[in-house]
This record gives structure tokens, C-alpha cells and sequence, in this order.
């Protein structure tokens, strides 16, 4: 994992050094630790506020360097806008906000955590750590030598100064696993193919044991007696053999029916024989991003000891093009006994996920299924990078997918199933086909899916656009967003966790 700035919960009166960075909310109204702090600087703030017209809009930042009269390198000031109006979410991106504030270089900072009218809640602190923690993750391991002026955040000690030391403290307890679990998910997503093919892969999901997670792996003769074929197909080329992870968390009533988290694991996706164009195919080895979320996600559930029962399952295959590759043309028989005719080998995500799909839901009879794919191209061009698409066939799953959504910061947008889109995937030679054309290419692919889960509930999150490539955020700067766990993590939190 990389390396995570040292954070400590300190009580207001701690002296404050290095970097200084406090809240103030419109009209530079500042709360009353935060005035005490700043008494020995005289009127210093209402003087450099007038001269930079700062007057603590959200976003909005007022940073002085070495303020006279107390002992830091840096103030800088936050402005929040209306307090009354901020959520949770406002408070990760402070976060975020407040670790962009602090210079690589910086050994020490402290972030007084307080608005105009006292302390911040316990709940919001751990939001702001979060935010930390997300904004300092970098993906480093392979640099072997760094530029100049450049240091690992590890090395930034960040103390947050909070109204209540052992509330912030178990807050924190409460969320910190779900950090990790990001970052975990960014790390392996970040993580090259000739590091991190399936094997590889199924031995750090196998880490999750430490956390009391049964984990077990499918290898390729167990997936042939199983009759995974159109998993099976789609690593046909590679020198890497595939495999299935299932995780099972048990932190709810013993034989309550387990909700199911189901990940697209394609640890590099050439395409295969209908291979891709040269350009930015790099990035396909962020192509399991959504099995890494499953991962992630199990990491949190089971490091927080979330009361719910939780399966992951991750298809892990790496789709090259070679002799003993599979064809187009070439038709699959799946688990379940229904056939594919492969038309173009690059619809790859959707195999793997038909035979994970079907398993899971006969294995394991689960309460309702979510699985995350990085499935189309066609998913970036109709929703850009803000929102995942979201398919299925239960109206309250999305709803309560919805409201996740917009409390954890990642998005979903639904997007249309029907009898006529399914008629596009059928097939001259076989049941259906692995592509329907190009109208609706990410519906279409959802269309395949649902041909494998019968009538439980089932949700699919095409996060193409959302987990690669991302926008820079104030919670993010890596190429790797890491979405989803946040996401799915709330929804067990709202609703499966008694
Ligand atoms: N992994 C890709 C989808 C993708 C594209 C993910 C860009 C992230 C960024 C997927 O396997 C794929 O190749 N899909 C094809 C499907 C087509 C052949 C029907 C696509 O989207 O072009
Ligand atoms: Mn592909
Ligand atoms: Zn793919």
C-alpha cells in the first residue's frame, strides 16, 4: 500500500507548526480556537483577507507564508461559504483542499478543525481525514529516483486539532478502513499487467484472509469441471492462466442471505484477435478496475466489521491475441448451458462476467447483486467521466444506488433494458452474440449480462469512464480514482447493516 501521511487527533490548545491551516466560513467569520490561534498575529488576517479580497467563499483560500507573530511556515486560510449548507461531501473535499495546501516538502502541519460556531462533529473530522488521505495518495513504486524538492507525503505529520480528541479518534477508526480500501483499490489498478496478472492478483486478494474474510480461488481445471467456458475462452491466448476469487465476509446474522459484489478482473485487454489500435492501449491494464473495487470494498467491509454478509467475486483473465486464441466466429457454451458466438474478441468483459454472474447467483442465492465492469467505450461517450452507468432490473436497487450516490460523490445515471435492445444480441448461430452493432453499444453489453441473472435483484455499473483516466479532484490526482467502494460502502451502511 502507498505510504499514508501520519495523522494524529490533537486537543485545540496543541501549538501549532509547519504548515497552519484553518476553516473560516463567508464574511472571514473564524470560530473562537481558531481566533485564539491566531491573537498573537495582531490583525494581520483582516489585513491580508482586505489586500487579496479573500472573504472565505467555498474554495476559496487565503495563504500567507511566514505569518508574523507565530511560530509556522504557512497560514493558509479555507474558505468554506455557508456552513449551514455543507454535507459530508464538503467536508472529504476540505479535506482534500487542506493536504493540497501542504507543500511535499513540509515536515509538519496542523489543521485546526472548527467553523464560526465551535468544533466540527467527530463524523465530519473523519470526513477530512479522508479527504486527506485521498488527496495524498500517490502511486510511486516504480521511480526509483525523485525530483528535486519532492517527498513522500509519509513524511508530512498531519495533526488535526479537534474539540473532542476520543470521539474524532473512533470516528476515524470507523472510516479509515474505508480509505485503505481505496486505496488499495487505486493501487492495484495502478499496478502494471507483467506485475499483476490473475494469479498475482488472486494472491492479494488472498490477503484479505488476515481480516477474517474466507477466501477462495477457482483455478482453471476447477472452472472446466464448473463449465466456465466463456470465462475460460477469453484467456485462451494469454501465458497466464485465469482465475476466479470468490471473498466471503460473514459480519451479519449467521445464514442471512449475503448481498454479492461482482468485478470485471481483464488484467489486460488487448482486445485479443479483433486487437485494439496502438493508441493509449496502456491504459487497458486498468481494465479489472472493477474487480480492484470488489477488493477494495471487501477490504473496508471486513477491516470496519461492517454487520452484513458480503460475497466479492472477481473474474480475473488477461485477453491477448495468439495461436490458441480464441476466434471470431467461435461459439461458447457458458455455465449455465446457454451459448455465444463471438463476434468481436474485444467484448471480452461481458463473457467473463456471464460466468461469474450465474455462478454467484446459484452458489450463494444471494440478496441482490452489483457487479462493476469497465465494459464500454460507449459508456464514456454518453456520460463523460462524472456518473457510471447504472442497468438493471430493480427499481428500489437503483434508487437506493441514486441516493448513495450523490452522499458519497460517485455518481451512477440510469440507463435503459428492454425487449428490444435484447433482441439485438441475438445470434444467426447460437443464443445470442457478443456484440449487437453500433447503436447502444453500452446497453447492449448490459443485455448480455442479464441473459445470466434470472429474477434476483441486479445492478451493473458500467465504470469505464469513471474508475481510468480521471479528472483531477481535490480527492484524487491519481490516473486511478478508485471509484466504487466509497459508493458501495455507503449503501451497505444505509440499508444491510442491522
Ligand atoms: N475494456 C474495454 C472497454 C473500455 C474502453 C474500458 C476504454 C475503458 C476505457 C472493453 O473490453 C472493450 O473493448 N469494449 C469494446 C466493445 C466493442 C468491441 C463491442 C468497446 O467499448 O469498444
Ligand atoms: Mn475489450
Ligand atoms: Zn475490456
Amino acid at each position: 500500500m502507498a505510504d499514508a501521511p501520519k495523522l494524529a487527533f490533537a486537543p485545540f490548545a496543541k501549538v501549532p507548526k509547519g504548515v497552519l491551516i484553518l476553516f473560516c466560513e463567508e464574511g472571514v467569520k473564524l470560530g473562537p480556537a481558531t481566533r485564539k490561534v491566531l491573537a498573537a498575529t495582531g490583525d494581520l488576517v483582516k489585513r491580508a483577507a482586505a489586500a487579496d479580497r479573500f472573504t472565505g467563499k467555498g474554495g476559496s483560500a487565503l495563504d500567507i507564508v511566514a505569518p508574523a507573530g507565530l511560530a509556522v511556515s504557512r497560514l493558509v486560510i479555507l474558505g468554506v461559504g455557508k456552513a449551514g449548507k455543507l454535507k459530508a461531501q464538503d467536508f472529504v473535499k476540505l479535506g482534500g483542499a487542506a493536504r493540497g495546501k501542504m507543500p511535499s516538502s513540509a515536515r509538519e502541519a496542523m489543521i485546526v478543525a472548527e467553523l464560526a460556531d465551535g468544533a466540527l462533529k467527530p463524523e465530519q473530522v473523519a470526513d477530512v481525514a479522508l479527504g486527506l488521505r485521498l488527496r495524498a495518495y500517490v502511486f510511486d513504486r516504480y521511480k526509483t529516483k525523485r525530483k528535486e524538492g519532492e517527498e513522500s507525503p509519509a513524511k508530512t505529520q498531519v495533526t488535526i486539532a479537534v474539540g473532542n480528541v476520543e470521539a474524532a479518534r473512533k470516528a476515524w477508526a470507523r472510516s479509515e478502513p474505508v480509505a485503505d480500501g481505496v486505496v488499495m483499490a487505486r493501487d492495484l489498478i495502478n499496478e502494471p499487467a507483467n506485475i499483476l496478472y490473475p494469479e498475482e492478483f488472486a494472491r492479494r486478494a488472498a490477503v484479505l484472509k488476515k481480516l477474517g474474510v474466507a477466501v477462495e480461488v477457482l483455478d482453471v481445471p476447477a472452472m472446466k469441471k464448473l463449465g466456465m467456458n466463456a470465462l475460460l475462452g477469453v484467456g485462451l491466448g494469454s501465458a497466464h492462466d485465469s482465475r476466479v476469487v470468490i471473498m466471503r465476509w460473514n459480519g451479519g446474522k449467521k445464514g442471512a442471505e449475503p448481498v454479492a459484489f461482482i468485478g470485471k478482473g481483464v488484467c489486460f485487454d488487448t482486445g485479443g484477435i479483433s486487437i485494439k489500435p496502438a493508441a493509449s492501449m496502456e491504459d487497458m491494464k486498468g481494465d479489472m478496475a472493477g474487480a480492484a473495487c470488489v477488493v477494495g470494498l471487501m477490504h473496508a467491509l471486513a477491516a470496519r466489521k461492517a454487520r452484513v454478509n458480503a460475497i466479492g467475486a472477481i473474474g480475473l483473465v488477461e485477453n491477448m491475441p495468439d495461436g490458441k486464441a480464441q476466434r471470431p466466429g467461435d461459439i461458447v457454451k457458458t455455465m449455465n448451458g446457454q451459448t455465444i458466438e463471438i463476434i468481436n474478441t474485444d467484448a471480452e468483459g461481458r463473457l467473463v462476467l456471464a460466468d461469474v454472474l450465474h455462478y454467484v447467483n446459484t452458489r450463494h442465492k444471494p440478496k441482490f447483486m452489483i457487479d462493476l465492469a469497465t465494459l464500454t467505450g460507449a459508456i464514456i461517450v454518453a456520460l463523460g467521466q462524472e456518473y457510471a452507468g447504472m442497468f438493471s432490473n430493480n427499481d428500489q436497487l437503483c434508487e437506493r444506488l441514486s441516493k448513495a450516490g450523490l452522499a458519497s460523490g460517485e455518481r451512477v445515471w440510469r440507463m435503459p433494458l428492454g425487449p428490444e435492445y435484447d433482441k439485438m444480441i441475438d445470434s444467426k448461430f447460437a443464443d445470442m452474440k457478443n456484440t449487437g452493432g453500433r447503436y447502444g453499444g453500452s446497453i447492449t453489453a448490459a443485455q448480455l449480462l442479464a441473459r445470466f441473472v434470472d429474477k434476483t435483484p441486479w445492478v451493473h455499473l458500467d465504470i469505464a469512464g469513471t474508475a481510468l483516466g480521471s479528472p483531477q479532484t481535490d480527492i484524487n490526482k491519481s490516473w486511478s480514482s478508485g471509484w466504487g467502494v466509497r459508493l458501495l460502502n455507503q449503501l451497505v451502511m444505509d440499508h444491510y447493516e442491522k
